[in-house]
């Protein structure tokens, strides 16, 4: 199995390449940090390497293409958040965060579907938000939201290649570390509120993953790995 993980180098997707690489198969780790992409690719060991793409930039997506060729699953993770009341988002980080969500996908779609290898598949990231919406989340919610009507349309347009969504709720992946003391305010509310008392963790979410690219009768989902978070 070879598997592009745009954003594998740390958090969710961190975990799901060593998912891929502890069961013999082989991972580029692609994002925009070349740094923390190579400390990655060393760390995984010979199952790994590195690709530079930003998904803002069309250019880097059709160059790593040709540089990488045939692949069995592609994989984004990438995510850019624009939150804040409404009144004062910032357009350029509006679209920055729909670059990461949406545009992003749909070019790597457009760029690397004609070299998916035959039950082959594409897998994107969705999120917990799009199912809670609260103020000052209107992008987070719709960039997520959008995701789960992107994979619908895509394994129609794309078939037989499938294309799936994940929605992972509250994890542990090290995105939240920045709140300081908030984030311990943030799991606990969520281990208290959710159907499964507990944050997730990466793990969880890379079985999950793993899942949604060997089962190939599945195609056109978005899975929820939330904990029931969406239902709480
Ligand atoms: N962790 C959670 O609790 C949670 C909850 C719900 C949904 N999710 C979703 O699950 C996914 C993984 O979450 P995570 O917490 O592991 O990751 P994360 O910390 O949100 O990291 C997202 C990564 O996306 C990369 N990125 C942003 N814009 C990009 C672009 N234009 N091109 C390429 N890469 C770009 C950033 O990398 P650089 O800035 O280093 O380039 C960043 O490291 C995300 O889609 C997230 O929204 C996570």
């Amino acid at each position: 199995m070879r598997v592009l993980l745009v954003s594998g180098a740390s958090g969710i997707g961190r975990s799901i390449a060593s998912a891929v690489v502890d069961r013999g198969g082989e991972v580029i780790l692609a994002g925009r940090q070349r740094d923390s992409l190579d400390a990655a690719v060393s760390e995984l060991g010979p199952g790994a390497s590195a690709v530079t793409i930003d998904l803002g930039d069309e250019l880097s997506i059709t160059q790593a293409a040709a540089e990488i060729g045939p692949v069995d699953h592609i994989v984004s993770l990438a995510a850019d958040h624009a939150n804040g009341p409404i009144t004062e988002l910032d357009p350029g980080a509006i679209r920055k965060a729909f670059d990461a969500k949406v545009i992003g996908p749909i070019l790597l779609a457009k760029h690397f579907s004609p070299q998916l290898r035959e039950g082959g598949s594409f897998l994107f990231f969705s999120g917990v938000a799009a199912w809670r919406p609260a103020p000052g989340l209107s992008v987070m919610v719709t960039t997520n939201g959008a995701v789960a009507f992107l994979v619908e349309a895509l394994a129609v347009e794309l078939a037989p290649t499938r294309v799936n969504a994940l929605s992972p709720g509250i994890v542990d992946s090290g995105a939240w570390d920045s709140m300081g003391s908030g984030k311990d305010t943030l799991f606990a509310d969520t281990a208290r509120t959710n159907p499964v008392r507990r944050v997730g963790q990466p793990s969880d979410i890379a079985a999950a993953a793993l899942s949604l690219l060997t089962n190939t009768f599945v195609t056109g989902v978005t899975l929820h790995v939330d904990g029931g978070g969406r239902l709480a």
